[in-house]
């Protein structure tokens, strides 16, 4: 099949699959369909790289009026108030959600993969899900490729077995993979039953990326070890297959956010967000977080606790807001991590009810604009993960302080430690420290706070998500089509390299 796209790979639409759509319909009270874009920093920097290059995205439709709004092939133009690609929804039963979503993927490799204490599950009947919704992905994609040299971009835990299923039905198909959380030491990996087959699974992309050089690391190890797959040079080769295996820290869209932090009616909207919140003081903090047991917020506040017990001119004088947005609530550890966060606000507000307690806690998501005054309005931000793949709220905060100012608080054990340097680190296991860190956060003279900011922006507009994409999918094309499938017992081919992975600076380890 020729190609319908012009030469340049970097011009030409690409097939992005994900679990979570970017945008969802819902019905109203009053009966009319309304949408909402999906928050979080992955959905938002993959939307901004299909406004830019086009394509198709395939992700389960979850919004419950997302039936409505579709054609007849299950596609509904988006964005829904600018509309400038289709996105094509799968529909999932709600045994299978269950199954697959909540049960393999979040509650069997979302702990296996976070190092946060919480058990993980692993069932047969959630496994036989998580294969056959992989394969229903695959079946969507086989239908919506717009032709063999199309680039197929795979996100996340979700879909480790695509790959797979695409290739017995695309065997020309090209796929990258991007693994966004963790991945674990071979050690914590041996819970999982199933290991072996995801390991296979995703040994069938042609290029599968990671945050961090540990987990490549850590893949290439297990790839190495449990199935004896063939380690050279960056890639892994297992059946006659070779896979390029790199590790491609993502970014943010950090123009986008520069723009409405110069936008002249931030001010308004900080004014508008600082009444409403009820912020009246004259220090601020702020955390945003799903409601996740992986982001240390109970951790988070018994620091401020902590500080506040210490600190007595603070009280009254300190606010924190706490944005959590809920999620996986279905899950028993979300809907316990919930409760503890719940009980602690109330404790603190309690103990400390000068100016209305200390904490104002919003339990639903903002929209970027005010997310951006909200950042603006603080002092200091604070991300305290146990355990994180990278942490894009860290860098969305220095994305909006175009003013140099404001102190980000960042946990050494979040993926974006490894490049934010200049973060004041803590360590969320460490009350006493944490708390120590706040109170250098609210007293941090202004010469430091610019000192660290500037910094900070440097490294953050470095790498944007447009990068990482590019670095993602140029690699992919940089691949030599002709070393798969090699036929069996032949040299390799000698392969061209994505340059994009070594220039790039934040890259961790090269090779
Ligand atoms: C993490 C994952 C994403 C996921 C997001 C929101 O960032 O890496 O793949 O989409 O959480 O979680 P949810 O379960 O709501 O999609």
């Amino acid at each position: 099949m020729a190609s319908i796209y012009p030469d340049s790979p970097a011009d030409r639409p690409v097939v992005i699959v994900s679990n979570r759509e970017p945008y969802q319909h819902f019905r109203k009270d009053d009966g009319t369909v309304g949408w909402s874009p999906t928050t979080g920093g992955v959905a938002v920097a993959l939307d901004a790289l299909m406004r830019e290059r086009g394509g198709v995205w395939i992700a389960h439709g979850s919004g419950n009026a997302d039936r409505a709004v579709v054609d007849a092939n299950d596609r509904v133009r988006v964005p829904p108030d600018s509309p400038a690609y289709p996105l094509r929804r799968l529909w999932l039963s709600p045994e299978e959600e269950s199954h697959y979503y909540e049960g393999f993927a979040n509650e069997g490799l979302w702990p296996l993969c976070h190092e946060a204490h919480v058990r993980p599950v692993f069932r047969a009947v959630d496994w036989e899900h998580y294969q056959r919704v992989n394969e229903r992905f695959a079946a969507v994609i086989e239908q919506e490729l717009p032709d063999h040299s199309a680039p197929v971009f795979i996100q996340d835990y979700h879909l480790a077995l695509v790959a797979p299923a695409l290739r017995a039905r695309c065997p020309h198909a090209r796929t990258a993979l991007f693994w966004h959380i963790p991945w674990p030491h071979q050690d914590r990996l041996r819970i999982c039953p199933w290991r072996k087959e995801l390991l296979a699974g995703l040994l069938a992309n042609d290029l599968l990326a990671f945050q961090l050089a540990r987990d490549r690391r850590n893949f290439i190890a297990a790839a190495r070890d449990e199935l004896g797959a063939d380690v050279a040079r960056g890639t892994v080769r297992l059946a006659g297959h070779v896979t390029t295996v790199e590790a491609v820290p993502i970014g943010i869209d950090y123009d986008r956010i520069q723009q409405i932090a110069r936008d002249s009616a931030l001010p308004d909207d900080m004014h508008r967000l600082a009444a409403e919140l009820r912020i009246r003081t004259p220090v601020v903090g702020v955390g945003v977080d799903r409601l996740d047991y992986t982001k240390g917020i109970p951790e988070r506040l018994d620091a401020l606790d902590l500080l506040l017990s210490r600190r007595p001119d603070l009280r009254g004088r300190l606010t924190f807001v706490q944005i959590g947005v809920p999620s996986r609530s279905t899950i028993d550890s979300y809907a316990a991590v919930e409760a503890a966060i719940d009980r602690k606000v109330e404790e603190l507000n309690r103990r400390y009810p000068q100016a209305g307690g200390p904490i104002r806690y919003r339990k639903s998501a903002l929209k970027i604009k005010r997310l951006v005054a909200l950042f603006r309005l603080a002092n200091f931000c604070v991300v305290s993960s146990l355990h994180d793949g990278m942490n894009l709220v860290a860098k969305e905060f220095v994305a909006a302080r175009e003013d140099l100012d404001g102190v980000l608080v960042l946990s050494e054990l979040a993926g974006a430690a490894q490049e934010l340097h200049d973060a004041l680190a803590i360590n969320p296991y460490d009350v006493e420290g944490f708390a120590r860190a706040l109170e250098h956060a609210v007293d941090m003279p202004a010469d430091e706070r610019q000192r660290r900011m500037r910094a900070l922006r440097r490294v953050v507009a470095g790498r944007d998500v447009f990068r990482w994409a590019s670095d993602i999918l140029e690699g992919l094309d940089s691949l030599d089509p002709s070393a798969r499938p090699p036929a069996p017992g032949r040299a390799l081919p000698p392969r061209r390299r994505a340059s994009a992975f070594r220039a790039s600076p934040g890259v961790f380890e090269p090779s």
